[in-house]
């Protein structure tokens, strides 16, 4: 009997302020993620698991993070788990219990792996010794399963030089891990604000557009453009396989300051 594939979600870079409307360069984030998640509703008969890949506030308070995990709960079929990035507060997230601050999830063939990045006070990620011990573990704990992990920062250069100088600065050591199991399939994250696809070996590399602004991909400095807000989709087989791709919200005036030269 054929299995059908796992159906899952990322959403990333959410940047909620700490009032509901409080906005981003104008735009306002809370109105972009609901029309991303009521996207999701139409697109999406059954999801079997979603991951919010970081900057989900822009200033780590609690009340925003209350506000994401009410309405990703009323909004989103399927149990969820998010992991933090640069804007993010860890211990607000702590707040919501181990469910949603997973770090390993097993969905049928699969197991997903959501890895901290974040660096206190940081703009650019570092994957700390113990997060790397974590993967190497987890990975080994689990023959068998194909791999797929997450996290905020990129661990390759994307082509925006300013955007890069932000990545994962020992992604080496990552790469190094990662190199000897030919099990990891995909690795995805979020932070660039744009989407991204490229392969490394037999692996996929994927990030997904913003649910709120939208950097314009291989720009020299900051750079934002009116290009809709957005979720990625994938289908993961039984055997290995991913198909996926990203869906965006019909055009729509947001009122986005594109003129600006940071945030
Ligand atoms: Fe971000």
């Amino acid at each position: 009997m054929t299995v059908p594939p796992i159906s899952l979600l990322q959403i990333t870079d959410c940047h909620l302020g700490e009032q509901e409307g409080d906005t981003l360069l104008s735009m306002n984030p809370d109105e972009s993620l609901r029309d991303v998640l009521s996207l999701i509703q139409q697109n999406h008969e059954h999801i079997d698991f979603l991951i919010a890949t970081g900057d989900l506030c822009n200033e780590g308070t609690l009340p925003a993070y209350k506000r994401l995990h009410n309405v990703l709960s009323e909004q989103v079929s399927s149990p969820f788990a998010w992991l933090p990035g640069n804007h993010d507060s860890p211990r607000s997230m702590a707040e919501f219990g181990h469910a949603v601050n997973t770090k390993l999830q097993v969905l049928g063939n699969w197991l997903i792996i959501l890895l901290n990045s974040r660096v206190e006070g940081c703009i650019y990620g570092h994957l700390e010794s113990d997060e790397l011990q974590f993967l190497e573990r987890a990975i080994n704990d689990h023959p068998g399963k194909h791999v797929m992990i997450c996290m905020h920062h990129q661990p390759v250069p994307i082509g925006s030089q300013w955007m890069d100088n932000y990545i994962v600065r020992n992604a080496h050591e990552f790469w190094d891990i990662v190199g000897h199991f030919s099990n990891v399939k995909a690795v995805v994250w979020g932070h660039v604000h744009q989407e991204f696809s490229d392969t490394h070996h037999h692996i996929q590399l994927l990030a997904s557009p913003s649910t709120c602004i939208q950097f314009t991909p291989y720009k020299k400095d900051f750079h934002v453009e009116n290009t809709m807000p957005g979720y990625r989709w994938f289908e993961l087989y039984d055997d290995g396989q991913i198909v996926t791709g990203v869906e965006r919200v019909e055009d729509k005036d947001y009122g986005t300051d594109v003129n600006s030269h940071g945030y």
